[in-house]
């Protein structure tokens, strides 16, 4: 598929997707978003990549959100559809084997922010902002707001931010839990594709593990969700990473994980 909104960067254990559409703050409009599908499927497919950046082009913005022209036309069934096509798309990258790290550069807006909020780690920089501004244009979040801002940040504060349309700042995003860190500008791509170098030397199958617990064992009462746990505990002891991982520890060397 020739990509017209988004850009691939494949590097050594990791890859970089970039939304592309700067002279619209990256908007995501549905092109993006079967871009979008179409790239993940590939990078989650490709073994040769343990880790994902995802990010936005231009200074200004990671994604101003959905794009509202749009969304304008959208009627009482298209707009379901619509909703339901981001949802499952950011689903998709949700549940991916290998983590997805936003590094948000800019505005993380509606969409933008529902986007960043499917990934696994989210860093920003200084100039970042984020915001559900959906109220301010008679509509709520479609592609997961309501449910993911409360999850992650806590009802309190997700309905001031949801009904409020505000947008708030890189640090106060900290605060709230919405980011684990804030670097400067320049800093922000060095930084995310560090955490991607990092986690691609990890053992991968330990990664999709940890992965699936937290996503699947969140949706499940306590003692289901350790269940989960304890049975994916006992697939990883039948790596031969796990043996790798406990011998090399033992042996007092470096290990040699190969994936499997
Ligand atoms: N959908 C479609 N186009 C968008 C967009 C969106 N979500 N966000 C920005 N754009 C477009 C603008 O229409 C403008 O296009 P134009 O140059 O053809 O007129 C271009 O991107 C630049 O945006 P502009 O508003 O001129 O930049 P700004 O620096 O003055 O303001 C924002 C930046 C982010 C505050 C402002 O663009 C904004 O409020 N965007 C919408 C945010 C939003 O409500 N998102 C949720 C959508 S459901």
């Amino acid at each position: 598929m020739e990509l017209k909104t988004l850009l691939v960067q494949k590097k050594e254990g990791y890859a970089i997707v970039t939304i592309n559409r700067p002279d619209k703050l990256n908007a995501l409009n549905n092109l993006t978003i079967t871009e979008l599908y179409s790239v993940m499927k590939d990078l989650n497919a490709d073994d040769t990549v343990r880790a994902v950046v995802l990010t936005g082009s231009g200074e200004k913005a990671f994604v101003a959100g959905a794009d509202i022209s749009e969304i304008k036309e959208q009627d009482e069934i298209t707009g379901e559809l619509f909703a339901l096509k981001g949802q499952r798309v950011f689903r998709y990258i949700e549940q991916m084997a290998k983590p997805v790290i936003a590094a948000i550069n800019g505005y993380a807006l509606g969409g933008g922010c529902e986007l960043a909020m499917s990934c696994h780690i989210r860093i920003c920089s200084t100039k970042a902002k984020f915001g559900q501004p959906e109220i301010n244009l008679g509509l709520l979040p479609g592609y997961g707001g309501t449910q993911r801002l409360p999850r992650l940040i806590g009802r309190t504060d997700a309905l001031y931010l949801l009904l409020t349309g505000e947008m708030i700042d890189a640090n106060r995003a900290y605060d709230l839990g919405l980011v684990s860190e804030v670097v400067e500008p320049a800093q922000l791509l060095e930084r995310a594709e560090t955490l991607a170098k990092i986690i691609s030397e990890k053992p991968p199958i330990a990664a999709r593990y940890i992965l699936k617990a937290v996503d699947e064992g969140l949706n499940m009462p306590i003692d289901a969700a350790l269940n989960l746990e304890a049975e994916l505990f006992g697939k990883i002891c039948a790596t031969e990473d796990m043996k790798e991982g406990t011998s090399a520890f033992l042996e007092k060397r470096k290990p040699q994980f190969k994936g499997r």
